[in-house]
C-alpha cells in the first residue's frame, strides 16, 4: 500500500489538474421532483452521471476520484427508497465491472460494509478483487460511509495495535489506519445541489481542500460542469499556512508529494 505525506504537514506540488477530486453527489431527489417522477428515477439518473464523470475524469487527467454515494445518515431515509438504492447499487456494480476494469479504473468502496447485505459486500469484495491492477484511475465510492466513523474507526485500530504509546500518538500515526489511507487528501471537493455543507463525508482528509459548491443537481452535472469546478480551482491560491509573498518567493518549491513506499 502506497502511503502519501499529508498536506497539512508536508507542502504538496500544486498541479493545474486537481491530483484528486471528492464529490458529494447532491440532488437527485430534487431532479425527480422537478419533472414529477419518482426520487428513484432520481438516483438512476445519477448513476448514468457516475458513468460519464468517470469519462471525463480521466479524460482531464485526475488520478483519484471519490463519490459520497450513501451516507451513514442516509439509513434514515423511508426504508423503501433505501431499498431501491442498495438495488441499484448491486445493478450498479454487476453492470459496471467490466467496463471500469476495461478502462483502467482501480474501484473501492470504503465505508462500514457490515451493515450491507451478504449478496451485496460480495460484489463489492469481487469488483474491488477484479479492478485492483487498475492504476489510471482510482475511484473511490463511499457507501455507509460517515467521516467521524473513520476517524473512531481509525483510532480503534491504533489503540489495538500501538497500545504503549498511546498519549503520544500522532496524526502520522493515526492516518495509515484511515480508509483512504491509500491516497494523496482531496485537492478539489465538488458538492452539486445547492447545499454547502460537508454532511459527515472526509472530515479529516479535507483539511486543507479547495471547495466548490454549485446548484446544479447531480443529475445534470456533465463533463462541462467539471471542467468549471477545475477552472474555479485553478484560480484558487493554496497558502497551506503561508503568506502570499511567500508564494511569490518561492514559485518553483520542490515537489515533496511523492510516494512513500510503506510496503
Ligand atoms: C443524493 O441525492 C443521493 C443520495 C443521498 C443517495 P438526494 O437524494 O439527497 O437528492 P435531494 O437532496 O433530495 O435532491
Ligand atoms: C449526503 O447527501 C450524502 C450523499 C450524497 C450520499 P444528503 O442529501 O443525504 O445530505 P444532507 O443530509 O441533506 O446533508
Ligand atoms: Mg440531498
Amino acid at each position: 500500500m502506497g502511503l502519501f505525506k499529508s498536506v497539512t504537514r508536508e507542502l504538496p506540488e500544486i498541479r493545474p489538474v486537481p491530483r484528486h477530486v471528492a464529490i458529494i453527489m447532491d440532488g437527485n431527489g430534487r431532479w425527480a421532483k422537478k419533472r414529477f417522477l419518482p426520487r428513484i428515477a432520481g438516483h438512476s439518473k445519477g448513476v448514468e452521471t457516475v458513468r460519464t464523470l468517470v469519462a471525463a475524469a480521466i479524460e482531464q487527467g485526475i488520478e483519484y476520484l471519490t463519490l459520497f454515494a450513501f451516507s451513514s445518515e442516509n439509513w434514515r431515509r423511508p426504508v423503501e427508497e433505501v431499498t431501491l438504492l442498495m438495488q441499484l447499487f448491486v445493478s450498479a456494480l454487476k453492470n459496471e465491472v467490466v467496463k471500469l476494469k476495461k478502462n483502467g479504473v482501480r474501484l473501492r468502496v470504503i465505508g462500514d460494509l457490515s451493515r450491507f447485505a451478504p449478496e451485496l459486500q460480495g460484489l463489492i469484495r469481487d469488483a474491488e478483487a477484479a479492478t485492483a491492477e487498475n492504476t489510471r484511475l482510482h475511484l473511490t465510492v463511499a457507501a455507509n460511509y460517515g467521516g467521524r466513523w473513520d476517524i473512531v474507526n481509525a483510532m480503534n485500530q491504533l489503540a489495538q495495535e500501538k497500545p504503549e504509546a498511546a498519549g503520544q500518538w500522532t496524526d502520522a500515526d493515526l492516518e495509515p489506519y484511515l480508509s483512504m489511507a491509500y491516497a494523496p487528501e482531496p485537492d478539489l471537493f465538488i458538492r452539486t445541489g445547492g447545499e454547502e455543507r460537508i454532511s459527515n463525508f472526509l472530515l479529516w482528509q479535507l483539511a486543507y481542500t479547495e471547495f466548490y459548491f454549485t446548484e446544479t443537481l447531480w443529475p445534470e452535472f456533465n463533463a462541462k460542469s467539471l471542467e468549471a469546478a477545475i477552472l474555479s480551482y485553478r484560480r484558487r491560491e493554496r497558502r497551506f499556512g503561508r503568506t502570499s509573498e511567500q508564494l511569490m518567493e518561492k514559485p518553483a518549491e520542490k515537489p515533496e508529494q511523492t510516494e512513500e513506499k510503506s510496503c
